[in-house]
């Protein structure tokens, strides 16, 4: 679902963000990536949603090679992958529904279509009461759910979260995090980036831990 081999990422000023990542993450499963801050988590969602391409290595997911992935194809390769930033990125001026069917709106589906899947979704992550309201009028935890709800829109196979609970409190992390681990029970693969070593513990998941860059163990197994 997830396959990176020798994987490197070099930023200008000749910043090694990522150095020889090898990683498996197969299909339907919740993982979770630790490490300091510049360890290069983000850089690592990047790679993933082919928001940024490697140095060198190979990166394969959903089974699109990402190395050799054209710029015209990268939309179609969009629609299987959701993706979720700490500070949600909702559009103020729409509401929670408009939010939530905007990636359905571009691709032209119709109308009837779109509030079906929308208000499932809403369902789901327990906002269909608030569908009308705008993103200010609504707490964060209920912020990052109408998040998760668009990347979810297109039922996409994989999942990745770059510090989905990072502004929310603990009570709100908690639900953010049982929402997710839903959502992979239903099939999809999440992986989440956290600053949040408690949250990390509890849930006694895969966790992959980077360093400089570096790969540095799995489960608590060195590498
Ligand atoms: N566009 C860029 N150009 C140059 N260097 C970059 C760029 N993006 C990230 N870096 C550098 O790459 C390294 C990894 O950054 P990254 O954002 O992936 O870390 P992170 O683990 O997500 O950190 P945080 O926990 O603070 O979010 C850092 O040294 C950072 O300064
Ligand atoms: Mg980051």
């Amino acid at each position: 679902m997830i396959s990176f081999q020798h994987l490197y990422k070099t930023y200008s000023g000749n910043v090694q963000a990522l150095r020889n990542i090898d990683l498996e993450i197969e299909q339907g499963e919740f993982v979770f990536l630790t490490g300091p801050s510049g360890a290069g988590k983000t850089t690592l969602f990047k790679m993933i949603s082919a928001f940024d391409k490697p140095t060198s290595g190979q990166i394969e997911v959903v089974g699109y090679n990402l190395n050799q992935i054209t710029p015209h194809r990268i939309p179609y390769f969009r629609r299987k992958i959701g993706v979720i930033f700490q500070d949600f990125k909702l559009l103020p001026e729409k509401t929670v529904f408009e939010n939530v069917a905007l990636p359905l709106e571009v691709r032209f589906e119709k109308k009837t279509s779109i509030a079906k899947k929308v208000t499932e979704i809403l369902d789901q992550v327990g906002l269909r009461n608030k569908a009308d309201q705008f993103p200010e009028m609504l707490s964060g935890g209920e912020q990052q759910r109408t998040a998760i709800a668009r990347a979810l829109i297109h039922q996409p196979g994989v999942l990745v979260a770059d510090e989905p609970t990072g502004n929310l409190d603990p009570d709100l992390s908690e639900e953010i995090m049982d929402l997710l681990e839903r959502v992979c029970a239903q099939g999809t693969t999440v992986f989440v980036a956290t600053h949040d070593h408690d949250l990390v513990r509890r849930r006694r998941k895969r966790t992959i831990h980077i360093q400089d860059g570096n790969l540095v163990s799995d489960t608590g197994r060195p590498l």
